[in-house]
């Protein structure tokens, strides 16, 4: 059985007044299959803990390992991370002027398989995907989020999700900014992966509305750089109804410093 294992993970920023601790010791283990929702306020480092896993450069990671199935991906470059099969749908996906929807994907699937997929299957599974994900066509001969709007930008992730067939999947704020139809649709795309290909999912959200439609196993709760509290689906609608008073110290609204 896979496994993701965050243990101790204390990341830190550069920034003008010298290196800034965003994560403060965040330990996480998903198994393959297992769906976790990370909730928490803004600021609190969601995001700085897809972007570290992910392998961005402006993470530097000071403690802690994380490992999949006992390797060590911290120590990986960034596509050694990808074909270990980890995968990070970005909360502002960007835009790649010149490469083509078509051309990336294909380019992806090879770097990640070793070699290239064959092509008709390749572009029947294009097109299928597209059905599924409600896409026009012609998305496919445009440039990657070139123009994209947000909901449609947060749809050629799960497409991607669905063609590269992760191990793992980090999902940043993929709900944020999809309209009802669109949610359910997207929702619909991550739970097709995860039953294909018995995907593990970090599912980062600010909203419990999509989690009606991708239960969650566990849902933790992210303040300040760490994990403080965890539980199952029902701690969701606890965060939904009483926000997140009760982890911040009296009299702040945001993270700590
Ligand atoms: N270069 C930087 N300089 C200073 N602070 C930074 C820098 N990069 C990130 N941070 C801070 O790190 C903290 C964590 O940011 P992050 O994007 O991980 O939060 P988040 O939990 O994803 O928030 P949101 O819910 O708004 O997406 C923020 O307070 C942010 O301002
Ligand atoms: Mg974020």
């Amino acid at each position: 059985m896979s496994t993701l294992s965050i243990k101790d993970l204390h990341v830190s920023v550069d920034t003008d007044q010298g290196a800034k601790e965003i994560l403060r010791g965040v330990d996480l283990v998903i198994k393959e299959g297992e769906i976790h929702a990370i909730m928490g306020p803004n600021g609190s480092g969601k995001s700085t803990l897809a972007y570290s896993i992910a392998g961005h450069p402006k993470y530097h990671v000071t403690q802690g390992s994380v490992t999949l199935d006992g390797a060590e991906v911290l120590d990986m470059t960034v596509d050694e991370r990808a074909r270990a099969g980890l995968f990070l749908a970005m909360q502002y996906p960007v835009e790649i002027p010149g490469v083509t929807v078509t051309n990336f994907l294909r380019t992806a699937k090879t770097a990640i398989d070793g070699e290239a997929p064959a092509i008709r299957g390749w572009i029947t599974s294009i097109r299928e995907s597209m059905t599924n994900l409600r896409m026009e066509p012609s998305f496919a001969e445009r440039n990657v989020n070139e123009g994209f709007s947000g909901g449609e930008k947060k749809r050629n992730e799960i497409l991607q999700l669905e063609l590269l067939q992760p191990r793992f999947a980090i999902l940043d704020e993929t709900d944020s900014g999809l309209d009802v139809d669109a949610l359910k649709i997207v929702a619909e795309g991550v739970n097709r992966a995860k039953d294909k290909t018995a995907l593990g999912i970090m599912l980062i959200t600010h909203y419990t509305r999509i989690l009606r439609y991708i239960k969650p196993d566990f849902v933790h709760v992210f303040v300040a750089g760490r994990i403080a509290e965890q539980g199952g689906p029902e701690l969701a609608d606890r965060l939904e109804n009483e926000g997140y008073d009760r982890f911040l110290p009296v009299g702040a609204s945001e993270s700590t410093d």
